[in-house]
């Protein structure tokens, strides 16, 4: 992602700023949506990973829907160019405000995650006259082996509808006219790396499908949510991600019928590698024990690292060559928490003042969860095509 010339393209914007790949996000964009169509896929872009409008051009370009969770989201899917009927709204607490700005404008259809939410949607379409087209998000209890502050599909996680509420969900599905089941969701969690946990949802699936149909509720959407991980400690090695190999699996292990669509709901995977945030060297202190790097970026730009002890890859683009040293450094933010912290002990070429540092695979769930705390400016963008 960086050499001499863009390096020196950097240097001319003030810091802190994510610096998006905006031909790497194309390449990838592109390679989901031939994988995906090869099978007749559906992918629904999970927005929350990244809402940034050049980044939501290069998706809608692409064909693919929007998958919402708050009205914001649903407006800015509008706004970016996404058809009403290419949106999905999903969310454990969706207001009544934000339902009737969905029903206003057709959206595909509501997730929805409880029988509360299903009687609620039902009167409010029938205020308005309207059939809302909803599925169902059904909690499968598989483990998806990831950081327990992104597992989702747990029973004791607070997202969907568990197995024991079905039969009420069916009977509220056949008490109100103004809804229209299409399908059932599901999401087990984020940053999967391991195959399996996607091969335990197709079985889980298969065996849900089923329970409906045999009670006479036909399904046509199966949505498998997203959650495909990447790879955090090789980002120019995988700036297109393998989404053969992903899809493949459910190609061979779900139980798809003629009729049925199968949608993704996928973040992560076509949008991390495509940004990094870029900060500049601003103090170095030297201890006994240990060097710390203070960058002008901090967590209220990149919350990843102090959230979730998430790894990212750091490097010195102001020394691309490697010609210094290497020197071990904790790689510190600006903010009064002990918890803004990017990296500890990792070993870059020797920093100065003013060096320019890429902290990579920031295009997911970064900019986008960036915070004022600390009555910090909004964090800018920067692309390539434009430096
Ligand atoms: N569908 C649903 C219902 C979801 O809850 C999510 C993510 C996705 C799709 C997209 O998942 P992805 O393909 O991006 O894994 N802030 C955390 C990640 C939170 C994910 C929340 N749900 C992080 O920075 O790791």
């Amino acid at each position: 992602m960086f050499n001499s010339q863009v390096v020196s393209g950097l240097e001319k914007h003030e810091t802190p700023f994510y610096y998006y790949d905006i031909a790497g996000l194309t390449a990838n964009v592109r390679a989901c949506e031939e994988a995906s169509s090869k099978y007749n896929f559906h992918v629904h872009f999970a927005m929350k990973a990244n809402f940034n409008r050049r980044v939501l051009d290069v998706i809608q370009t692409a064909g693919f829907g929007a998958d919402c969770v708050s009205g914001g989201e649903v407006k800015k899917a509008l706004e970016s160019g996404f058809s009403g009927k290419s949106i999905v709204f999903a969310g454990v607490g969706k207001s009544d405000a934000e339902i009737n700005l969905a029903l206003d404008n057709d959206i595909f259809c509501f997730n929805v995650e409880s029988v509360q939410e299903l009687e609620i949607i039902n009167e409010l379409a029938e205020k308005k006259g309207k059939r809302a087209s909803v599925a169902i998000r059904i909690n499968p209890n598989v483990d998806a082996h990831t950081h327990h502050y992104i597992t989702t599909g747990l029973d004791e996680n607070k997202f969907g509808i568990n197995s024991w509420d079905l039969p009420k969900v069916i009977d509220t599905l056949k008490a109100s006219k103004n809804l229209e089941f299409v399908g059932i969701h599901f999401h087990v969690g984020s940053q999967i790396t391991d195959m399996n946990v996607f091969k335990s949802l197709c079985v889980k699936v298969n065996e849900m499908q089923q329970w409906f149909e045999e009670r006479g509720v036909a399904i046509k959407v199966l949505n498998v949510g997203g959650g495909l991980g990447v790879d955090y400690h090789h980002p120019d090695q995988n700036v297109v991600v393998d989404f053969e190999s992903y899809f493949k699996i459910f190609n061979d292990f779900l139980d798809v019928k003629p009729h049925q669509e199968v949608h993704f709901e996928l973040g992560r995977a076509l949008v991390a590698q495509s940004a990094s945030l870029i900060t500049r060297v601003l103090y170095l202190k030297h201890g006994i024990k240990k060097n710390f790097a203070i960058v002008d970026a901090g967590m209220t730009e990149l919350m990843r690292p102090a959230l979730y002890q998430a790894y990212h890859k750091i490097e010195n683009i102001s020394d691309l060559a490697f010609s210094k040293e290497l020197k071990s450094y904790d790689v510190v933010g600006p903010i009064c928490e002990s918890s803004d912290c990017f990296a500890k002990e990792i070993e870059l070429p020797e920093l100065s003042r003013g060096d320019l540092l890429a902290i990579r695979t920031a295009g997911a769930y970064g900019e986008v969860m960036a915070s004022a705390y600390n009555l910090r400016p909004s964090i800018r963008s920067v692309y390539s095509d434009e430096i």
